[in-house]
């Protein structure tokens, strides 16, 4: 009988939902191994979540060090059975002033890094017939959101991305889902947000629950499509978002 406590990886762990996210799994008693770049913030978030967090410090920017970085994981604490692909950024900014390399950075990170992390830890799930995977896509995917073209293409390939690997995984063990976050209160909302009131007034003014999410919220949905109470659940993209994408 196997006893050992289920494993997770989560990028970009130590801040707004993946911090929420560590914290349910944490609680849920599932060891979380978080990836992030800033080991101030790395080391508060194990420091709170006591020894069931460990961090590693890697920028997912790096593709061609990812199969190292797995490897290296799977050697110290075994082969995951949870992959949260959280880890990405935003850009603001109008369409014709976007470069070739801005776009390049956005899908660099919130697309690639995820293709190449999650072949990596595929080829472990596969080995051992189970897995779970979730990937974090947005509103931008949902409807035409202006001033965040790179970020749209990505998250839009990253549902995608979500239908073709539950397909073709499903046969292993692996299911693939996603969950489509509204607008939630964090660092990267703020950015968004906070110095562009007619933006914040539009997207509170076609959210029914008239208010941005919390983290938590997006984590509780996390959670469930990770855990085995959604056994029967592969290649959704569940929003979570206030009614914000169906609102008038
Ligand atoms: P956040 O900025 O608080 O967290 C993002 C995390 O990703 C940070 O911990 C950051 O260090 C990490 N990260 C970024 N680039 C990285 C790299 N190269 N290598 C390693 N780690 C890196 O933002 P938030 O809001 O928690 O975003 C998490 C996810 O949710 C992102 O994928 C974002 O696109 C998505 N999302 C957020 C929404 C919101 O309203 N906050 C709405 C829809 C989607």
């Amino acid at each position: 009988m196997d006893i050992s406590p289920k494993l997770a990886i989560v990028t970009g762990g130590a801040s707004g939902i993946g911090l929420a996210t560590t914290r349910a799994f944490v609680k849920a008693g599932i060891k979380t191994i978080i990836i992030g770049r800033n080991q101030d913030k790395l080391q508060l978030a194990t420091d709170e979540l006591g020894e069931l967090c460990v961090y590693k410090i890697y920028d997912l920017t790096n593709i061609a060090g990812i199969p190292d970085l797995v490897s290296e994981l799977v050697r110290e604490h075994g082969v995951p059975d949870i992959l949260v692909n959280n880890a990405g950024i935003n850009m603001k900014k109008s369409f014709i002033e976007v470069t070739d390399q801005d776009f390049q950075d956005i899908i660099q990170i919130n697309l690639m890094s995820v293709f190449s992390l999650s072949r990596e830890v595929v080829k472990r799930m596969l080995e051992k017939g189970q897995g779970s995977i979730v990937n974090i896509s947005s509103m931008a995917a949902q409807y035409g959101i202006p001033q965040v073209i790179a970020y749209t293409a990505a998250k839009s390939a990253i549902e995608g991305v979500t239908r073709a690997m539950a397909t073709e995984l499903s046969p292993g063990g692996i299911r693939v889902n996603c969950v489509a976050p509204g607008f939630i209160a964090t660092e990267m909302s703020a950015a968004a947000l906070e110095d562009d009131p007619g933006r914040k007034n539009k997207v509170l003014s076609r959210t029914p629950m008239g208010k941005l999410g919390d983290p938590d919220d997006v984590a509780a949905a996390i959670l469930y499509l990770a855990s085995d109470a959604a056994k029967f659940v592969t290649g959704v993209v569940l929003r979570v978002d206030g009614g914000n994408a169906i609102g008038f």
